[in-house]
């Protein structure tokens, strides 16, 4: 698997702290930024690491702020990507499961390095289910499709392609 990092100021030094348990995970990562505390925008290595995973360059990208959110509005912003801001291991395996999550974002200020540790490794490891999960994926994924104004056949093309319907949850 293939992972992009990157941080702002503010999440820096927990992007530092994290890259070793990438490195355990035996994930192959690139730090996109930024390289230090001097103060920088978020969206600027948001939108960097949201192309490069939407590109395919990369499988999954990581981000860091002070708080994960503006990082996560940012990455989302992007086609492609499903970014979502996890402080507990089980949002983040969720995420992976039942959304498909490319991008995850945490916050330097919100959560603790022990914690922050946990979460990369049981987002990096779930593994999304499908099934039913893939039918509302593809919805999703017809949203980024859509030009304006015409959601409604996106979405209606996007139920045509749905996989059989499985027992809801
Ligand atoms: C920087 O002060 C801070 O606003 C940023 O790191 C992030 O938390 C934004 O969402």
């Amino acid at each position: 698997m293939r992972v992009a990092i990157a941080s702002d100021h503010a999440g820096y030094r927990l992007k530092e702290l994290l890259k070793p348990t990438l490195a355990e995970l035996g994930v192959e990562f690139d730090d996109l930024g930024t390289y230090d505390e001097s103060s920088v925008d978020y969206p600027d290595y948001g939108e960097k690491v949201a192309r490069a995973v939407a590109a395919g360059e990369y499988d999954r990208g990581v981000l860091i702020c002070g708080t994960g959110l503006g990082m996560c509005i940012t990455a989302n912003k992007v086609p492609g990507i499903r970014a979502v801001t996890a402080h507990d291991v089980f949002s983040a395996q969720m995420s992976r499961r039942h959304n498909d999550a490319n991008i995850l974002t945490m916050g330097e200020r919100v959560v603790g390095p022990g914690v922050a540790a946990e979460v990369l490794k049981a987002w990096i490891q779930a593994e999304f289910e499908g099934g039913r999960h893939l039918r509302r994926v593809e919805k999703i994924k017809a949203l980024d499709r859509a030009p304006a104004g015409a959601a409604d056949g996106a979405q209606a093309a996007a139920c045509a392609r749905a996989a059989a319907d499985a027992p809801e949850r």
